[in-house]
């Protein structure tokens, strides 16, 4: 893990392999969980997985005993997710406007969603709110390699290839190009944490995944003193 005051993240290692190991599809998995075991969830806590879509990313919470709310604002992704999950009580919520009492989670996590909403720091702000004092933040979002050799190799593949080959394979590859450009604007792990920190957060630190390509930020609210 890597905190705020320690500045950037040290480079990994060699390039070419790391390419190798990083585009492949199944990292998803590897993603899916670090993400629950940095929410740390005990028997008996609440966690609440927004942006959830499907639900795919608060599977892995609810198959392993946790109380998760999975929450997202599209309508019709909920309605897909409840299909497909009836157990899991599907939320419709919008990040930047919970519709959930103060202090009401042990744990605000979010999967591959921060980037896009339209205020990302009026959503850190909201989280804040309704975790419970000592609760905990997980963000996972696609981020910076940390190589600099691979991250010039990724940012092409990422801006060169990617969409190319999308419009040659995919019904939809607008969708590709913004996902690709999305990634490029987005803060590195350093200007996350910062922002996270501002939201109010207390002991921001992060931790990458797939050399960088995948960051998973965690920070705390701040106790309540005496
Ligand atoms: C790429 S999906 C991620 C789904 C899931 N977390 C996962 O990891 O598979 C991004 C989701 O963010 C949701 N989203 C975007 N902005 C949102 C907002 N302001 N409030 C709630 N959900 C939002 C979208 O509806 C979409 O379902």
């Amino acid at each position: 893990m890597t905190s705020l005051p320690a500045g950037r993240p040290a480079p990994a290692a060699a390039a070419a392999p790391l390419v190798a190991r990083t585009v492949p599809l199944d990292q998803d998995r590897l993603w899916r969980r670090a993400v629950v075991a940095a929410c740390d969830a005990r028997p008996g806590q609440r966690v609440l997985d927004i942006a959830a879509g499907t639900g795919t990313s608060s599977e892995p919470f609810a198959d392993s005993g946790v109380d998760v709310v999975p929450a997202d604002f599209s309508l019709g992704m909920l309605r897909v997710g409840h299909r497909r999950r009836s157990d899991l009580g599907f939320t419709a919520a919008d990040a930047m406007r919970l519709p959930f009492a103060d202090d009401s989670f042990d744990v605000v996590t979010m999967s591959f969603g921060l980037r896009n909403v339209s205020d990302p720091d009026a959503a850190l702000r909201e989280f804040l709110r309704v975790t419970k004092p000592g609760g905990r933040l997980v963000v996972c979002e696609f981020s910076t390699p940390t190589n600099r050799a691979f991250r010039r190799v990724y940012s092409t593949y990422l801006m060169g290839s990617l969409p190319r080959i999308a419009r040659t394979v995919s019904s939809n590859p607008d969708s590709y190009v913004y996902l690709a450009e999305s990634i490029q604007a987005w803060p590195d792990q350093h200007g996350l944490a910062t922002r996270v920190a501002a939201a109010g957060w207390s002991g921001v630190e992060w931790r990458d995944l797939s050399g960088g390509v995948v960051a998973l930020h965690r920070a705390t609210k701040a106790p309540v003193e005496g």
